[in-house]
């Protein structure tokens, strides 16, 4: 029997259709369809899903599927949709613990432990599910190492023909795997930014479909789902703090999204205030942040261990500052010279992460000595990748 509340909000939300969602550009604002295989609006800008109703409460959690499609009611596809089944490895459900028994309010959400050894497994299942349904045959990506070790193995999974575009630089590890999941390597000489224009010059040739972590907006709501768990884990006892590190923002902006959706349906009273990490080295958002400005200029990055969030140009920022101060958050930078102190503590503790994870623990800790006396309620803290990909 479902309780009052949940008819309630099935009654006010109402129900979806994946095909007849529409891309909508964040810039002009026109509208494409989402069955097609357009990663940009032709203005250049960055395409959204249009906000389409969300059918969800705890009843409708698929109690017995263990992956993050337990969450099918709250994503953009129809209750039928099945092809999800070919793609999953299981990914999501992740552990949420103390870093330290006697902090308890300090919370770990293990998020490597994933199929792929990194969050962006959240991603790349829905993102490479919705391929699949509309018929993509090859994928083409870019990244730092961790999405294009996800794309790949989704991607080889779902039978997909896959390209990967690195920088020169990344580590080793993440650039077997990506070519142990059979996808075919490109390692691009230059910085992050000329590894994405490599790889789309390849789409814009016909090349393959671009499975980017940036663009397409499927894989947000995969990375939503780090909401959804964290609901449904915590038992609604939603945490006073996220900590998120942020490059592109795939991780920002989706638990932003998902913690929106749980607000807009009533299960949750409040949004948990989201504190976000750049790296010292390669902070363009935190500029902005502190500058007061709405949208993010290019830096230079002048070098960091934290290769996964060294994105000087991002192309979310100006999304990523709005969903920060909506949540009355804060931008804040990891030190450089605290991050492999924090990889030995956090292995210490247990947790063997790669150093873009500890300098997402380094830049918490040195803002919390600073701020803990005026914090209260539960502080959580992804970790993301884990510390087998690092060199
Ligand atoms: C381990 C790790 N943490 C955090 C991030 C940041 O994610 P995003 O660039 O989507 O903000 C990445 C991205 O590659 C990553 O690999
Ligand atoms: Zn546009």
């Amino acid at each position: 029997m479902k309780s009052k509340k949940e008819t309630q909000i099935k009654k006010v939300v109402g129900g979806k259709n994946n095909m007849s969602i529409k891309y909508v550009c964040t810039e002009c604002g026109k509208k494409y369809d989402s069955t097609t295989q357009i990663f940009r609006c032709e203005c250049g800008g960055v395409l959204d899903l249009e906000s389409f109703p969300i059918s969800f409460s705890p009843s409708e959690i698929i109690k017995n599927e263990w992956s993050l499609f337990r969450y099918l009611k709250a994503l953009p596809f129809e209750d039928d949709f099945d092809l999800w089944k070919d793609v999953t490895m299981g990914e999501g459900l992740t552990p949420i613990v103390p870093i330290d028994r006697n902090n308890p309010n300090l919370l770990a959400k293990v998020d490597y432990m994933m199929p792929t050894l990194s969050f962006k497994d959240r991603g790349a299942a829905v993102l490479i599910a919705q391929a699949k349904a509309i018929g993509v045959k090859k994928v083409i990506q870019d990244s730092s190492g961790n999405a294009g070790n996800s794309i790949a193995a989704y991607a080889g999974r779902a039978g997909m023909a896959c390209d990967i575009y690195v920088p020169e630089g990344t580590s080793e590890k993440k650039i077997k795997q990506i070519t142990a999941h059979g996808a075919k390597i490109h390692v691009i000489k230059g910085t992050r930014e000329d590894t994405a224009r490599a790889a789309l010059e390849a789409v814009e040739k016909g090349g393959g479909f671009y499975a980017s972590h940036v663009y397409n907006p499927f894989f947000y709501q995969g990375t939503k789902t780090y909401a959804y768990e964290i609901y449904e884990q915590l038992k609604g006892d939603v945490p006073e703090i996220l900590v998120i590190p942020v490059g592109n923002g795939t991780l920002l902006l989706g638990s932003y999204y998902g913690f929106k959706e749980l607000l807009d349906v009533g299960l949750i009273k409040k949004m948990p205030r989201i504190i976000a990490v750049q790296a010292e080295g390669c902070a363009p958002i935190y500029k902005a942040f502190k500058e007061g400005r709405d949208s993010v200029e290019e830096v230079t990055n002048s070098g960091t261990l934290a290769e996964g969030i060294a994105i000087a140009a991002p192309k979310r920022g100006k999304q990523i500052l709005e969903a920060v101060r909506a949540t009355a958050g804060e931008i804040i930078k990891a030190p450089e010279d605290k991050i492999v102190e924090a990889r030995e503590y956090l292995a210490e503790k247990g947790f063997y992460v790669e150093p873009t994870t500890a300098a997402t623990y380094a830049g918490f800790m040195t803002y919390y000595k600073e701020n803990s006396s005026r914090m209260c309620g539960k502080i959580l803290i992804p970790l993301c990748g884990a510390g087998l990909k690092a060199n």
